[in-house]
């Protein structure tokens, strides 16, 4: 680990070098992964960033992913005052959404991504005390299994180098188990994250699997061991809609909007996940093995033509009281377009987070001889949280979340 100086704090950065053709080209790519491959590193608590938080042992790696903003969300939905109910429309990893139920919130994760679902099923969905004593036993039963090679360590491991093939063994042994089993949604939802996330610490990536390592991560030798998810008691659900459809099949007094905002599509940058929870074995192509169908499924929010319009539709269809929205400074909408779509359901109120990029925009993009190759990026950036008072709907919890 390197240590870096922050304002007001040390923070910790991951520094992974890796290299991979990228568009025909040679490339070496340096890239920080501390705070999880988020992309961003706020500043300290009490300096101008979100008070912290801690989540438990749970770290998989997601572009986006709002861990570190987790504090500030709760507080913003706290202070709004007698809410009850949180629909958070691209739930992503679940994190946003666990910490919501964690603190008494009856919560609808949604993502229209297959295995986004399965982690706001497991983390959101599925309810501790009904869950815990079985999904236990599953996992120790999964995790025992001797590692047996198919689609996926062909696919994933001899065809491309996202885990050593005895992992990829042992991956294709424990979801064919678990298809096998034909279970509950919420315990094949539990078995399925448990089964990501521990390919997700051996995996051999810079933390999206657009393409692989030349040479394998020294955390691609650990064997992938499974572990049980950080299950929750009290309510909640789970969906694998549209935004849009989301939007209008679910009431609540909050919603949470957390879009992607530009035009790096989340099934391509975590096909191999979308592939492991689904389990078609589809059609790849390219180096990364990227299902078919990514093509197929674009999302409008990573179109700049089309983002307004969708958001704009995703807003106006919401019945809700208050309206959260993160979003950054470096997405296709700036500022005053945000708003100006917003304040059509009422007031709204902006809070800046700023951040510092990651190590990758700021060491920059080699060549193979290690030259430098393109001019790095800004070094920082903001990210906004917008909160919105919705002037019609009073709902006060009328219907729950399905
Ligand atoms: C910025 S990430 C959300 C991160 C999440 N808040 C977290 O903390 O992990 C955006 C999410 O939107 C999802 N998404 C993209 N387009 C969508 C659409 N049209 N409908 C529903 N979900 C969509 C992606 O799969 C991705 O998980």
């Amino acid at each position: 680990m390197l240590e870096l100086s922050f304002p007001g704090q040390a923070g910790r950065w991951g520094l992974r070098r890796g290299s991979y053709r990228w568009e025909g080209r040679p490339h070496q790519h340096r890239i920080g992964l501390g705070f999880e491959g988020t992309g961003a590193c706020y500043p300290a608590a009490g300096q101008g960033g979100p008070p912290r938080h801690r989540e438990g042992t749970r770290l998989i790696k997601y572009l986006g992913s709002k861990r570190l903003l987790v504090p500030l969300i709760l507080e913003r939905v706290e202070a709004l005052g007698g809410a009850r109910t949180v629909l958070d429309l691209f739930s992503g990893t679940a994190r946003v959404a666990h910490a919501l139920k964690e603190r008494g919130y009856v919560v609808h994760a949604n993502d229209h991504n297959a295995y986004a679902a399965a982690l706001g099923t497991c983390y959101v969905g599925a309810e501790r005390r009904r869950w815990q004593a079985r999904a236990e036993r599953l996992i120790a039963e999964l995790d025992a299994l001797p590692g047996r090679p198919g689609w996926f360590t062909d696919t994933f491991c001899k065809r491309a180098r996202y885990l050593m093939p005895r992992n990829g063994a042992r991956v294709d042994a424990i979801r064919t188990r678990i298809a096998r089993f034909s279970l509950e949604p919420e315990l094949e939802a539990i078995a399925l994250v448990s089964l990501m996330e521990a390919a997700d610490r051996v995996d051999s990536t810079t933390g999206v699997q657009m393409a692989y390592l030349k040479r394998w991560a020294q955390r691609a030798g650990n064997r992938l061991t499974l572990r049980m998810p950080r299950l929750l008691d009290g309510s909640g659900s789970a969906s694998c809609l549209e935004a849009r459809a989301a939007a209008e099949r679910f009431e609540a007094d909050v919603a949470y909007l957390d879009p992607p905002y530009n035009q790096h599509s989340y099934l391509g940058n975590y096909h191999v996940w979308e592939s492991l929870v689904r389990w078609d074995k589809p059609p790849v192509y390219g180096v990364a093995m990227k299902r078919a169908d990514v093509r197929e499924r674009p999302s409008p929010f990573n179109r700049r033509r089309q983002i307004e319009v969708a958001l704009e539709e995703v807003v106006g269809a919401l019945r809700v009281e208050f309206l959260l929205v993160s979003y950054s400074d470096e997405g296709f909408l700036d500022r005053e377009r945000l708003v100006a779509i917003l304040a059509r359901r009422g007031p709204v109120e902006v809070i800046e987070i700023p951040y510092r990029r990651y190590v990758g925009a700021r060491i920059g993009i080699y060549n193979p001889r290690g030259e430098k190759v393109g001019v790095p990026g800004r070094l920082t950036n903001r990210e906004y949280l917008f909160v919105v008072r919705c002037a019609a709907g009073r709902i006060r919890s009328a219907r729950r979340p399905a």
